[in-house]
């Protein structure tokens, strides 16, 4: 399966930072916003992953991320032209999708806790049909919005409805089977002139090939798109690695642990990082590891 990144849109309520930079190059405490997406991606076990951006900060996630084989990862980039929507990413990317099984995830969509992994390599390997995730909220009209039912399966889906019909939103992760560049290509822009993801899922759903994990208690799920809930995630990541002494959403870990790089590799990321506490931990986890690891 391969993997899309989005990592686009002018984030006007960032202004006056998103003018020179974009929302998901941002910090989120001591990494780069677009890390925990990726993360997402690698515990998934996909390893070839498109970034797609605006034309002025494609080039800027090439020079953070690079070609990927530091961390056993294959990257390419494309350029969306102007904000089009969601659904846009299997349009620009569809030469790089080639007919496969794809996930896109939202570059500001934020995930942790326990048993993601296994969730995420669940949905990972779909042969046919789509997994979406869905998280409750207590404001479901600003989301698109699924109905459960039975067998995990989708019933309605409502972007961002007046009179929701579960507190259920879904969240900006999807995986879909290889039909997914036909079905986007076919859409129409909505009303805000977009091509939205959730038509793409309605189109899975209609043929009951929708399947929601719902994503429970012990899961965050958070985002930047404000200077308050930027802050709030920063917060977040801070405490819980202050207390655990754990890294969340480290890549070059999570590409040692999911045996994407060797021991030396993950030192050399290391030790060209070893200025920031991020690159001591990784650091420190390979030295740890010769040991015989924690
Ligand atoms: C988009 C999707 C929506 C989804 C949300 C998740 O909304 O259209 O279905 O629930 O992302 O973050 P947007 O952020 O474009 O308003």
């Amino acid at each position: 399966m391969k993997g899309i990144i989005l990592a686009g849109g002018a984030n006007t309520r960032l202004h006056p930072v998103t003018n020179v930079v974009s929302k998901q190059l941002l910090p989120v405490y001591d990494k780069p916003m677009v890390y925990y997406p990726l993360s997402l991606l690698m515990l998934a076990g996909i390893r070839e992953i498109l970034v797609i951006s605006t034309p002025r900060d494609t080039p800027k996630f090439e020079a953070l991320l690079g070609d990927g084989s530091s961390l056993g990862l294959h990257f390419e980039y494309a350029v969306q032209e102007r904000p089009a929507g969601i659904a846009d990413a299997f349009r620009v990317g569809r030469s790089f999708v080639n007919g496969e099984a794809c996930a896109l995830v939202l570059g500001d969509n934020i995930l942790y806790g326990h048993s993601l992994p296994e969730m995420l390599q669940r949905a990972s390997a779909i042969k046919e049909g789509a997994v979406v995730f869905g998280y409750e909220v207590h404001d479901p009209e600003r989301f698109g919005i699924v109905e459960i039912g039975p067998d995990k399966r989708a019933i309605s889906l409502e972007e961002k409805p007046t009179a929701p019909k579960s507190p259920w939103a879904v969240i900006g992760l999807y995986f879909y089977d290889h039909q997914v560049c036909d079905v986007a290509a076919d859409l129409a822009p909505s009303a805000r002139g977009e091509v939205e993801i959730t038509d793409v899922n309605r189109w899975y759903l209609e043929k009951g090939l929708l399947t929601v994990e719902q994503l429970g208690r012990g899961i965050a799920w958070l985002d930047g798109g404000t200077f308050d809930s930027l802050h709030e995630a920063a917060e977040y990541v801070r405490i819980l690695q202050t207390r655990q002494n754990w890294r969340i959403s480290c890549v070059e870990e999570i590409a040692y642990r999911m045996g994407f790089i060797d021991l030396e590799q993950l030192r050399k990321n290391g030790e060209r990082l070893a200025k920031s506490d991020y690159g001591q931990y990784v650091l420190d986890l390979a030295n740890g590891e010769s040991e015989g690891g924690r």
